[in-house]
């Protein structure tokens, strides 16, 4: 029996976060979402109005930005803190997801986070989703998944989640901001999303929930009884 780190990376709504999270559970690995940091720096820089072409103004940002997760009080969820404050719910938001890419593109912002995330990850036994973390953060991850989808069943599946959350939104916008997402994420210059050699795709297109964390946990199985 070996610990190991799983990387999920993969394009936007595909559904890493939720079979990270499961994985997490079933392996009693911790789970961690680098996506939510990126969207709590977001909303900070929403909220100060930061101008992001002053490179002096994003430092200074950064350096009053403190991120950290704590348990839910029903210990369901690990809740994502932005100085203190509880920003789950707030970072899930159109506004912030409309603007973390450009955001999440800045290599400042970048560097301050894989930092953060690489601590995060030291001791191994974690399930970390992302974009970049099997290239980037962790290119030494024993298990390396990158997940894919059809646009229009993430377009869908998203769309259920906010509405499960008592938000409507149209399909056609949930499809546009995930496409325009996949462009920024994959094309910047700094730890842009691709797929290394070394990284097992699943489409989870014609996958149901259960079938795709089973599936990370099969292979998960492998390399941590190898
Ligand atoms: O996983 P998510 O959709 O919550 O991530 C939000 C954004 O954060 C995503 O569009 C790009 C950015 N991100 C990133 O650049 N690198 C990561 N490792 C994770 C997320």
């Amino acid at each position: 029996m070996q610990d190991i780190i799983i990387a999920l990376d993969g394009y936007s709504g595909c559904g890493k976060s939720s079979t990270a999270k499961a994985v997490a559970h079933t392996l009693q690995y911790t789970y961690l979402d680098s996506g939510a940091m990126y969207r709590a720096v977001t909303l900070y820089f929403l909220r100060k109005r930061v101008n992001i072409d002053s490179s002096v103004e994003v430092k200074k940002a950064l350096q009053d930005i403190q991120i950290h997760f704590s348990r839910s009080q029903d210990k369901q969820k690990n809740e994502t803190y932005l100085n203190g404050e509880n920003v789950e719910e707030e970072i899930r938001k159109m506004e912030v997801s409309e603007h973390v890419s450009a955001i999440s593109a800045i290599a400042e912002v970048r560097q301050q986070m894989v930092k953060q995330q690489r601590a995060l990850g030291q001791d191994k036994r974690v399930v970390m989703d992302g974009r970049d973390i099997g290239s980037n953060v962790f290119p030494d991850a024993e298990l390396k998944i990158f997940m894919t989808a059809d646009i229009r069943v993430r377009a869908e599946r998203r769309q259920k989640e906010l509405a499960d959350k008592g938000v409507k939104v149209e399909v056609e916008d949930i499809a546009r901001n995930l496409q325009e997402r996949d462009r920024i994420d994959s094309s910047r210059s700094q730890n842009p999303l691709v797929k290394t050699a070394d990284a097992i795709e699943i489409d989870t297109s014609n996958l149901n929930f259960d079938e795709q964390v089973a599936e990370v946990v099969k292979l998960a199985k492998e390399k941590i009884n190898a």
